[in-house]
C-alpha cells in the first residue's frame, strides 16, 4: 500500500519533471549546491530573520486594511487608532489571529535577529572579507529597532503614549 503510493507519487514527479525542471531546480538551488562544510544549527537564523520579515510584511499589510491612524478622542474617550485596533481584534474575521501574528511575530524577529548576530560574533562573520556584510546587517538591525518601535506606537495605547516620551 504504501509502496503503490510511493509509486504513484514518483509516476507525477516524472510526469512534472518532463515538463518543468522541478528536481533539478530542487537539486541545483536547495538540495545539492555546494556549501562549506561547517555550516551549523547557527546558521539557520539568517533564513529564519528572512522568513519572519516576510510573516511580518504579509500579516502588516492584513492589518494596514482595517487599522485607521487616528489620534483623535472618539464617543468613548479612546483614540481612534485604538478603538480601531480593538475592532480588529473583535470584528474582524481572523484579525485577532493576524494581529498575533504580527506582535509575536515582532518578538521573534528579535529572538532569530539575536542569534543570527549571535553566530556572527562566535564564528567571526564580521571579519575580512565580510566586513561590508556586518555594516550592512548593523545598518538593518537599527532599521529593525525604529520598525519595531514605530509599530509600537501604532495602538495609541498607554503604553505607545508613555514610550514616546
Ligand atoms: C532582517 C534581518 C536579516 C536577514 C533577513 C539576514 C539574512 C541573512 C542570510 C540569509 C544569511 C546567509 C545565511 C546565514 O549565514 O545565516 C546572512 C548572513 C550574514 N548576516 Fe545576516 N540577516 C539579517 C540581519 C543581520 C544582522 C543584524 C547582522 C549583523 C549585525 C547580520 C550579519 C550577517 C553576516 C556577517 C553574514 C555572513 C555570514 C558568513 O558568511 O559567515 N545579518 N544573513
Amino acid at each position: 500500500m504504501a509502496n503503490q503510493t510511493n509509486d504513484k507519487a514518483k509516476a507525477l514527479l516524472g510526469w512534472v519533471d518532463a515538463r518543468f525542471p522541478l528536481t533539478k531546480m530542487w537539486n541545483e538551488h536547495l538540495a545539492q549546491y555546494y556549501a562549506p562544510k561547517n555550516f551549523n544549527f547557527w546558521y539557520y537564523f539568517g533564513s529564519l530573520a528572512l522568513l519572519v520579515l516576510v510573516i511580518q510584511i504579509v500579516s502588516g499589510i492584513f492589518l494596514t486594511m482595517n487599522y485607521k491612524p487616528d489620534g483623535n478622542l472618539n464617543a468613548y474617550h479612546l483614540p481612534a487608532a485604538f478603538t480601531a485596533v480593538e475592532y480588529i481584534m473583535r470584528d474582524v474575521s481572523g484579525g485577532w489571529i493576524i494581529r498575533y501574528m504580527h506582535s509575536t511575530g515582532a518578538s521573534f524577529f528579535f529572538i532569530v535577529v539575536y542569534l543570527h548576530m549571535f553566530r556572527g560574533l562566535v564564528y567571526g562573520s564580521y571579519k575580512k572579507p565580510r566586513e561590508l556584510v556586518w555594516v550592512f546587517g548593523s545598518l538593518i538591525f537599527l532599521a529593525l529597532m525604529a520598525e519595531a518601535f514605530m509599530g509600537y506606537l501604532l495602538p495609541w495605547g498607554q503604553m505607545s503614549f508613555w514610550g514616546r516620551r
